[in-house]
């Protein structure tokens, strides 16, 4: 098989949520809990005061969004942004390029992440969409921030280290070891002081905020009074982990996952292969009955009630009742994204353009802070 091919196939399974469920595992408890305790205070915080707040947040356009993404951060971004956060959705087709040789059908998977977004409520008067081949700026700042990061901080990276493990012995190319500084440049270029994000990528709000600081401390001199860059704060979400339909991480490659673009019938089809155990009395029950108890969950997050109430309400019908309740309750609660999508998908010109007018956007405010970097380093000429 070319090894274009062989990356391509590894990076569509399972590389990305397995290497982030090692990090999230090796990020220590004390960080985590510390994340959690100022994520709730920067709650209240929006709650009283939303306008103190830019957030940046984005997903690589490697494929199409499932349940997963909506419910654990698609559904979040639509409300910090109903609540009056500005909010900058990043669609991180450079990133693509980081562990894999192809971009498979790129611009159709950048256009198809617009056009999720849309459906699920993402409002282009509210929200920027971008991408980041589009923004030459945000790029170069590359350049000032890879000197500000050593050698060896990229290569103790644990989300570096844990997505080069999970390549099965591909080498790690220098987009690989650096992304971590890229990732800096897209919160930093547009100063967002909010990246709410999956536990695995807290270390790499680490290092931004440590970029942040020393550009300060080397270059800032010229503007005391005040600092080029913020200090961005993790927005750690509260959404249960969900699993795929048959109890494993959810991935593509392994059919489990219901994908936002699904018809009801797919769905229907995908929860019918579910797997179940031959206890037909429903119980809520995560540590002995993980398959059964993540239907409940997908149920529990489409209907609001609880998975408990949910099963006492099963009681004794079975796998396939739980199945078919799982199945409306999703159907129901995609209908009306779906019934966007279907019609945003006839209205290409429409959607295309709101990446253009993010990217315009986008483009400004890069271009101003590149011009502020390069101010500090008196770089104007
Ligand atoms: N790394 C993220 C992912 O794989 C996508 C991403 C790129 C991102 N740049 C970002 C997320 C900046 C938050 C902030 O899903």
């Amino acid at each position: 098989m070319p090894e274009s091919t062989r990356t391509e196939e590894i990076s569509e399974s399972t590389v990305e949520s397995e290497a982030a469920q090692r990090v999230a595992d090796s990020v220590s408890t004390a960080s985590v809990r510390q994340a959690i305790e100022r994520s709730r205070e920067i709650e209240e915080q929006i709650n009283k005061d939303p306008s103190q707040f830019r957030v940046l947040t984005g997903d690589r356009p490697t494929g199409k969004l499932h349940l997963g993404h909506y419910f654990g951060t698609l559904h979040n971004r639509v409300e910090l942004q109903n609540k009056g956060v500005d909010t900058w959705i990043l669609v991180a087709d450079y990133q693509v390029i980081t562990d894999r040789d192809g971009v498979g059908p790129l611009k159709e998977r950048v256009l198809g992440l617009v056009t999720d977004y849309l459906a699920c409520g993402i409002d282009p008067a509210k929200a920027t969409i971008f991408n980041h081949s589009a923004v030459p700026a945000l790029n170069q700042l590359l350049i000032p921030f890879l000197s500000l990061v050593t050698e060896s901080e990229l290569h103790r990276n644990p989300t570096v280290k844990a997505e080069l493990e999970a390549s099965q012995g591909r080498a790690m190319s220098g987009l690989l070891l650096t992304y971590p500084v890229h990732q800096a440049a897209d919160i930093m270029f547009c100063k967002a002081n909010l990246v709410p994000v999956g536990q695995d990528q807290l270390p790499h709000l680490e290092l931004c905020r440590q970029i942040a600081s020393r550009f300060d401390r080397r270059y800032g001199r010229a503007r005391k009074d005040k600092p080029v860059f913020r200090r961005p704060d993790a927005l750690l979400s509260k959404a249960p982990y969900i699993l795929g339909t048959d109890g494993n991480k959810m991935s593509k490659s392994r059919r489990n996952t219901i994908e936002l673009a699904m018809t009801a019938d797919e769905t229907a089809k995908v929860l019918k292969k579910a797997k179940t155990d031959s206890d037909r009395a429903i119980t809520y029950d995560p540590v002995n009955r993980p398959e059964v108890s993540n239907l409940l969950l997908l149920a529990s997050i489409a209907t609001g009630d609880s998975p408990e109430d949910i099963a006492a309400h099963i009681g004794d019908g079975g796998g396939g009742t739980l199945k078919n309740f799982v199945t409306e309750a999703i159907n129901e609660t995609l209908a009306p994204i779906r019934a966007r999508r279907v019609e945003l998908e006839n209205e290409k010109g429409f959607v295309e353009g709101v990446l253009a007018a993010g990217n315009e956007k986008a483009n400004e405010v890069a271009s101003q802070t590149l011009f502020e970097v390069r101010e500090a380093m008196q770089m104007i000429y």
